[in-house]
């Protein structure tokens, strides 16, 4: 028998695939403490997360049978991989279900920004009618910036051509061959400062790309940008966004994932000019299934087979 644990959400018909093999025993633990959890791991020999769990060193440390951790998302930035790998545990992810979900997240956040949506859902649900205060911009016809051309940047990019947006793409593995199929632009992180009225990122959250988009950098962007992260927190630095929204520089923000979660800086989610969401750029019925069901067949294959797809 092997131990399946899942410690987050997660879509109950995706986890068909584990509970159809009468050797996968699945016991969900969605609010277990971190202690919690190191006490228990020990037991088990796979671990289902999403965002939320931290495993940590310490988990890793602690578990004595576990083979395999499943992210069921694209992120691992929530595992600690180096401890993982010393230890002999194999790390999958499922990279491509929510894709549609968080492009189409970022459109929304995207198409809110420039038309002032939650503020004017909150004005009129409050029991005003103030339509002077709510005057939004068009996207047609204005410059995207889009950092981190991957699997959701390129889609984020193909949809907003649909809005006849000029697209600039920035990612150190696009080619001038895939941005002319794309019918995109490649450019630099400068140019895009220079040029965009949005800017939207798509990388992962690595040492390199924390902090991409800095004091340093925003002061580069055109007076009035606007600013999307349904990516990782961290990306764009939350305190420089909030000093560089409130100095008018940057005309708003739409933001969906934070540097804690939830969010401790006030400066963000008290922001007249900045929009947010609490990280639900994967959440929708079809994106849950389709990565519950990608790690629950990835973990059957691994336990019956040997085979790994998304390490
Ligand atoms: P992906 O791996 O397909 O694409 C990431 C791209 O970023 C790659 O093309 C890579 O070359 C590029 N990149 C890496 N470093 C870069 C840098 N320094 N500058 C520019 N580009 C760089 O990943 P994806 O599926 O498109 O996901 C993108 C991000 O969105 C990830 O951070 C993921 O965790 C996040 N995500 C968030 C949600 C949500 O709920 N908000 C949902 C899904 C994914
Ligand atoms: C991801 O990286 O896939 C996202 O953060 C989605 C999630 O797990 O909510």
């Amino acid at each position: 028998m092997f131990k399946v644990i899942v410690t987050d959400p997660i879509s109950e018909t995706g986890l068909q695939a584990l509970h159809a093999h009468q050797e996968f025993d699945v016991e969900q633990r969605t609010n277990l403490t971190p202690d919690e959890l190191i006490d228990k791991i020990k037991d088990y020999d796979a671990l289902i997360v999403r965002s939320q769990t931290q495993v940590t060193r310490e988990v890793i440390q602690a578990a004595d049978r576990l083979k395999v951790i499943a992210r069921a998302g694209v992120g691992v930035d929530n595992i600690n991989i180096d401890a993982a790998t010393e230890k002999g545990i194999i790390v999958i992810n499922a990279p491509a279900g929510n894709t549609i979900a968080a492009t189409e997240h970022t459109l929304a956040m995207m198409l809110s920004l420039a038309r002032n949506i939650p503020q004017a859902y909150g004005s009129l649900t409050s029991g005003r009618w103030d339509r002077k205060h709510f005057k939004g911009v068009e996207l047609y016809q204005k410059t995207l910036g889009v950092v981190g051309m991957g699997r959701i940047g390129t889609e984020v990019a193909k949809r907003a051509k649909g809005f006849q947006m000029n697209i600039l793409g920035y990612d150190p593995f696009l080619t001038e061959d895939r941005a002319k199929k794309l019918g995109i632009i490649k450019a630099s992180l400068d140019e895009i400062a220079e040029k965009a009225d949005f800017i939207t990122v798509h990388t992962p959250l690595t040492a390199e790309t924390r902090g991409l988009i800095d004091a340093a950098y925003l002061a580069k962007t055109k007076k009035g940008v606007r600013l999307v992260n349904c990516a990782r927190g961290g990306i764009i630095d939350e305190q420089a966004l909030v000093d560089a929204v409130n100095s008018g520089h940057v005309a708003g923000a739409a933001i969906d994932v934070f540097e804690h979660e939830p969010p401790e800086n006030t400066g963000l989610t008290n922001n007249p000019n900045i929009i947010v969401t609490p990280h639900l750029g994967a959440s929708t019925e079809e994106a849950q299934e389709k990565v519950a069901q990608s790690v629950s067949e990835e973990i059957v294959e691994i336990f019956t087979t040997g085979a790994v797809q998304h390490a």
